[in-house]
C-alpha cells in the first residue's frame, strides 16, 4: 500500500445514495449537500450498483438516519465531542452541531483534500463545522492525532465509524476498536456497521448480485477485507462491556413501517458499543 492513496471513490458513491435517500417526500434521512458534494460521477456509481441491490438507496439512508439518530441521543446525553471515523463526505458536523459540540472528521489526507475541494464548490457550507484530522488507520496514531487537534481524551465522546470497518486490515480494524475502549474516556460511545464474513471475503458461496457488488468495490480500489460473523467475541477481546446490534430489517420495519424478504438486507448490521455505557441508556 503506497503513502499517496487515492480518495475514496466508495465515499462519493455513499453521499450519492445518501442524497438521494434524504429526497422526496418520503425521504428517510436530511442530508441536504449529500447530492450536491456526489456530484454527477457519484450519481453514476450508484446507479451503477443499483442494478445488483435495489434496495441500497433505502439501505443507505436508513444506516444513515439510525447513526443520526445515535449521535443526537449521545448529545441531548451531554455529550460534547463527535468523532466521525473515516469520514469521507460526511456533513454530520454541519447538520448535527450545536453550539459547545466539537466535531472531529478523521480520514485519509486524499479523501480530505477531495471533499474540501468538493464543498469549495459551493458556497454555504460551514466549512470550519469539523476540525479535519489527517490520519491512515493502518499508518498513523489516530489517538495522538486526534489528541493534538484537540480532542480531549479524558472526556466521553461519540464515535461514529460508518462504512469503514471492513476496508481495513483486520489488525488495523482490532487496533482501533481496542484503542478506542481502553484509552478514550470508557464512557464514551461507538457506532459502526458491519460486514459479514462471506460478503467482505471472496466466499464461492455468495449469491451472483453480491458477487457484482463486491467486484464493483475492488474495481474501485477498495476491496472489502475484514469481516464480523459474531461481533461479541470481537468486542468483548477489544475491552468493551457493553453491545447491541441492530439488523437493517429492524431499521426499516422501525423507520418506514415495512418488511419485505425480497429485500437485500442479508450481510450488513450496525453495532452500538461501549467499554462503560449501559445501551438501555442510550
Ligand atoms: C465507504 S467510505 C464511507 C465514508 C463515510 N463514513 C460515509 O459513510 O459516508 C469509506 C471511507 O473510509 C476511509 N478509509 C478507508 N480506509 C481508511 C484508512 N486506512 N484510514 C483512514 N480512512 C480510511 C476512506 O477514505 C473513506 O472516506
Amino acid at each position: 500500500m503506497s503513502e499517496a492513496r487515492a480518495a475514496s471513490l466508495t465515499a462519493i458513491m455513499v453521499a450519492a445514495y445518501r442524497g438521494r435517500a434524504s429526497a422526496g417526500a418520503q425521504s428517510i434521512c436530511s442530508d441536504p449537500w449529500a447530492l450536491r458534494l456526489a456530484g454527477p460521477e457519484g450519481e453514476a456509481l450508484s446507479r451503477r450498483w443499483d442494478e445488483h441491490s435495489p434496495s441500497m438507496e433505502l439501505w443507505m439512508g436508513l444506516r444513515t438516519r439510525y447513526i443520526d439518530d445515535c449521535v443526537l441521543r449521545a448529545l441531548e446525553r451531554g455529550i460534547d465531542q463527535v468523532v466521525i471515523l473515516g469520514a469521507g463526505l460526511d456533513t454530520r458536523a454541519a447538520r448535527l452541531g450545536r453550539e459547545g459540540v466539537r466535531f472531529f472528521e478523521v480520514d485519509q489526507p486524499a479523501s480530505q483534500l477531495d471533499k474540501r475541494e468538493r464543498l469549495s464548490r459551493f458556497g454555504g457550507y460551514p466549512m470550519d463545522a469539523a476540525s479535519f484530522v489527517a490520519c491512515d488507520f493502518e499508518r498513523h496514531d489516530f489517538v495522538e492525532r486526534l489528541t493534538s487537534a484537540g480532542f480531549d481524551r479524558r472526556r466521553p465522546a461519540c464515535l461514529v465509524w460508518e462504512g469503514v470497518i471492513y476496508y481495513l486490515a483486520e489488525s488495523a480494524a482490532r487496533a482501533t476498536l481496542e484503542r478506542i475502549a481502553t484509552e478514550l474516556d470508557p464512557r464514551s460511545l461507538l457506532v459502526f456497521d458491519y460486514l459479514n464474513t462471506k460478503m467482505a471475503r471472496s466466499s464461492p458461496r455468495l449469491r451472483p448480485e453480491d458477487r457484482a457488488m463486491k467486484d464493483i468495490i475492488e474495481e474501485l480500489g477498495e476491496p472489502m477485507r475484514f469481516g464480523i460473523d459474531d461481533p461479541t467475541p470481537l468486542m468483548a477481546e477489544s475491552g468493551y462491556r457493553f453491545l447491541r446490534t441492530v439488523s437493517f430489517d429492524e431499521l426499516a420495519l422501525e423507520y418506514t413501517g415495512t418488511y419485505a424478504r425480497e429485500r437485500f438486507f442479508r450481510f450488513q448490521a450496525i453495532a452500538l458499543a461501549s467499554a462503560s455505557e449501559d445501551m438501555a441508556l442510550w
